[in-house]
């Protein structure tokens, strides 16, 4: 009996040992998650932080991969390659939705929002969630917006006015929209994939593109454009999606889980791209590599009127009604413009 007792013991010892092992050796779920700007960008520590708070709230048992720099896909590729399943979570640019989406492109029109706090406003109003939807019928859900920042003109030429880009090639995004825009001041769009951009502008294949201080200042666009011109005249904001087969199969308390920490991720990512507009640019204009151009009221006026003509445009597509509630999100009243 005595020796029965120690026996038993390790039998049980041994079992439980072993259960751990089988219940940590489980693999975990693993979320990746591709982008293509820099780490330090306000899109690339949101990624960032969203994997610490993952592993934080789900004890281990959801695991997020971070692909930055587009090392795993370009966002030309990356829906595609979520609805196969190779890629759980991406934050692309509201202007390259337009294969799925028409309504997105209502982000893409010139000079609509004043600034990030109108943007706040209406992406929080009743018609600004209702966006998130509109990719579910193809399969994706978004989880929420996170903001990038007003896009500023950089260029080979000084631009004051809207003559001063007549003939000139720009990068776009692919977006008609702003495609639109560019033709309005009868330049040269061309729509490339983000990873080229600094070579195009390197070699002169192009003359200029449109970007935010944060991605001009980490992708190293202002050390080969010798003007930027601070023209604030359209938005970078990002829509962060998953697809519905993968959201949908994970267990509801894990689901749970990695919602609360995407969230919260999207508002620590909120507020670097806040600070980030100020931070980069000042360091643009320290590096005294190029010259920032900051335009009058009359310069100014002259760039809404050639631009703003393309609201009416797109009008029928993206809806009337929604282009002024979004315009009306400019007025500091509007809690939510619906
Ligand atoms: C991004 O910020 O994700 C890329 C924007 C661009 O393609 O210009």
């Amino acid at each position: 009996m005595t020796r029965l007792i120690p026996l038993c013991a390790a039998v049980i010892g041994l079992a439980a040992a072993f259960s751990t092992t089988a219940v940590m050796a489980a693999d975990p779920v693993v979320i990746k998650f591709s982008h293509v700007v820099a780490e330090n960008t306000p899109k690339g520590q949101m990624a960032n932080k969203f994997k610490e708070l993952v592993a934080e709230k789900t004890g281990g048992s959801v695991v997020v991969e971070v692909y930055p720099n587009s090392q795993l896909f370009g966002d030309d590729k990356v829906l595609e390659a979520m609805l196969l399943g190779d890629v759980q979570i991406a934050a692309p640019a509201l202007s390259k939705f337009s294969r799925y989406t028409d309504v997105l492109a209502l982000y893409d029109l010139p000079f609509l929002f004043k600034d990030l706090d109108a943007v706040d406003r209406f992406q929080q109003s009743e018609q600004g969630q209702m966006m998130l939807d509109a990719i579910s019928k193809k399969g994706l859900i978004g989880l929420g917006y996170l903001h990038n920042g007003m896009k500023q003109l950089s260029s080979s030429k000084p631009l004051r006015v809207p003559d001063d880009a007549s003939g000139l090639k720009f990068r776009i995004m692919s977006s008609e929209v702003l495609e639109a825009q560019f033709k309005a001041v009868d330049a040269a769009p061309l729509k490339k994939p983000f990873s080229e951009v600094f070579t195009l502008l390197q070699t002169k294949a192009i003359d200029g593109q449109e970007n935010t201080w944060s991605n001009i200042y980490s992708k190293k666009f202002f050390e080969v454009q010798p003007y930027i011109t601070e023209s604030n005249h359209g938005l970078l904001d990002y829509m962060v999606v998953t697809s519905k087969e993968f959201w949908g199969g994970l267990p509801d308390e894990q689901r749970a889980q990695v919602k609360e920490a995407m969230d919260e991720a999207l508002a620590f990512g909120n507020q670097v791209a806040r600070d980030k507009a100020v931070e980069d640019k000042q360091l643009i204009a320290e590096s005294g590599r190029t010259e920032i151009i900051e335009l009058t009221d009359e310069e100014r006026t002259l760039w809404v009127e050639a631009m703003k003509p393309v609201w009416k445009q797109f009008e029928k597509e993206i809806g009337a009604d929604l282009i002024d509630s979004a315009y009306r999100s400019n007025d500091t009243g509007s809690v939510a413009a619906n």
